[in-house]
């Protein structure tokens, strides 16, 4: 495949276990803007910087994790065609009715090798809180907590990691950005590319299917993760590790949880990716650097806690 039509992650859909404390946390202190409360109890938001109606959707549930991750495609065309090829490969697709998100067309959802499931779109309805286009300021209303400019990759665990990569790739159009070993010489980090960015998605192996690691917000610079950081110590927000950086992608990072025990990270920077750029590799001796480039180790927690 040449290039790739999929335009960005849309959004992704949690689980929480209590809506008013997931609430207080992404909007008030993530600062996300509440867009709507539907119905059948889930709740939509989003970043300022984002046009689309919502990036993040939470639903009240018994334990928390991810229901399902969104993938933009650029039209309704380019879907279709998506569906075709996901069902060639041997998958199944399953059609979501426009609406059942508000604001949001058909989507076409599939469940990879790993377990989690991912759906595909093409039409969103614009937000009316979204960045300002004729002279156009820095935003449009004060952002508000950590500042979060948008919603920008999740970070997955699962089995079967080779084969939903290649899907990834062979079928969606991805780039392989960077790879990371272990020392004893399993592969164990893989980011994805779909645009200019280091990673749009990551996986990384585990023995249990369909988990998650982390959802991540881009901030502004290094400047507004210490200000995050301030917030997180200012509200008792659990923190995982930081402020700290990566080695891979060189984003500055803050890992902490939402009240669920969701992960959540903060971050800025990072390298810019073409699809000509060499992949880039980390060696198992040099894990500890890759992961946390200024502690050169890991904590086990950011390992093995995932929801
Ligand atoms: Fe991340």
């Amino acid at each position: 495949m040449i290039g790739t039509n999929v335009l960005r992650p849309g959004f992704v859909q949690l689980r929480v276990l209590e809506l008013e404390s997931a609430l207080t946390h992404y909007r008030d202190r993530v600062g996300l803007t509440e867009v709507s409360r539907e119905t059948d109890g889930r709740v939509y938001l989003k970043a300022y910087d984002e046009f689309d109606r919502h990036s993040i959707v939470l639903r009240e549930a018994d334990a928390p994790g991810m229901d399902f991750m969104g993938f933009k495609v650029i039209n309704d065309v380019a879907l279709s065609e998506y569906g075709v090829a996901l069902r060639k490969r041997g998958l199944e697709v399953t059609e979501i009715d426009a609406g059942e998100q508000p604001g949001m067309g058909r989507r076409l959802a599939f469940v990879a090798p790993s377990g989690h499931r991912f759906d595909l779109y093409a039409d969103i309805e614009l937000s009316e809180y979204g960045p300002m286009v004729n002279n156009p300021d820095v935003w449009r209303e004060d952002p508000r907590g950590m500042r979060a400019i948008r919603f920008d990759h999740c970070l997955l665990y699962g089995d079967e990691i080779d084969a939903t990569k290649e899907i990834f790739i062979d079928v969606l159009g991805f780039r392989l950005s960077e790879i990371g070993y272990d020392p004893d010489g399993q592969k164990i980090i893989n980011f994805l590319t779909c645009s200019n960015k280091a990673h749009d998605i990551a996986f990384v192996p585990y023995p249990e299917k369909n988990k998650f690691h982390h959802c991540a917000f881009l901030l502004e610079d290094w400047k507004d993760i210490g200000h995050a950081a301030d917030l997180m110590s200012r509200y008792d927000v659990p923190v995982d590790i930081g402020p700290t950086r990566h080695g891979a992608t060189r984003g500055y990072t803050i890992y902490f949880f939402d009240p669920s025990g969701n992960r959540n990270e903060v971050f800025a920077g990072s390298y810019t990716y073409y699809p000509d750029s060499p992949l880039r590799t980390w060696t198992g001796d040099e894990l500890g650097k890759n992961i946390f480039y200024y502690e050169k180790e890991l904590n086990e927690r950011f390992l093995t806690v995932v929801t």
